[in-house]
């Protein structure tokens, strides 16, 4: 089982696939990577996608038959990417769907620039509530870049953190490479997914990106990132590596 958490696979609800075609294509690549389940996650509340949780489980059924007929060895799971902002607690019973229908995990996005003030108490209000709180692309926030201690402080308090396949790779730059595999190094990571949108600009490099932590940070290391994204797909609770400081970079 090779499971990618963080993804746009599903045709017409974001930026992803704009067609069902496009959407096969890009699945195609996934299982050409390796990935068994996909975990799809449309933007939810990004101020341009507002997704509904039905329309997006009716999408998955929808490829899972398709991918069925076609005997295409994958499975799409339901998720979000969900925004953090201020109405998040009032939501998360009727619109928010967790990782994988887990009921605990649940994928946050914070804005590009900064760490939004009141992302404390959501979380802290969330876990009373059962749930844990998976950081999406840490090292795309500038914030988190420049005060990687804030990242610390919040994992010490129980999130979780992804980060992008594509940013290990180094096809996001150099600065989010070693930025990324910095956090990696530092246990300060549990994930590591695609992001995939499209074939072309944004694929899936996840055995890439696991290739690269195998040669900097040793086989064990892919072992517990790909361990981990098991444990979220089953729904249970499982314990990190304690997490250690890191410098600005
Ligand atoms: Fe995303």
């Amino acid at each position: 089982m090779l499971v990618d958490l963080h993804n746009h696979v599903l045709p017409g609800l974001d930026d992803g696939p704009t067609s069902e075609l496009e959407a096969m294509l890009l699945i195609q690549n996934a299982v050409k990577n390796g990935v068994t389940h996909i975990v799809a996650t449309p933007h939810h509340r990004n101020g341009q996608f507002n997704q509904d949780a039905n329309e997006i489980k009716n999408s998955i059924h929808v490829l899972n038959s398709l991918l069925q007929e076609r005997e295409i060895p994958v499975t799409i799971l339901s998720g979000m990417e969900v925004h953090l902002h201020g109405e998040f607690m009032e939501e998360l019973e009727t619109e928010i769907l967790t990782l994988a229908d887990s009921m605990k995990y649940i994928l946050i996005e914070f804005p590009t620039q900064h760490i939004p003030q009141f992302t404390e108490s959501i979380f802290y209000e969330l876990q009373l509530k059962g749930f844990i709180p998976i950081i999406a692309h840490a090292e795309k926030n500038t914030e988190i870049r420049r005060h990687p201690k804030k990242l610390l402080d919040l994992v010490n308090k129980g999130a979780l953190v992804q980060v992008t396949a594509s940013s290990v790779c180094g096809e996001n730059g150099k600065e989010l490479k070693k930025f990324a595999l910095k956090l990696c190094q530092h246990q300060m990571v549990h994930f590591i997914a695609s992001d995939a949108h499209d074939v072309k600009k944004r694929p899936f490099l996840i055995q890439q990106a696991y290739l690269v932590i195998q040669r900097k940070l040793g086989n064990e290391m892919v072992k517990y990132y790909q361990r981990n994204a098991n444990h979220v797909v089953d729904g249970v609770e499982f314990v990190t590596l304690p997490p250690r400081l890191v410098e600005t970079v």
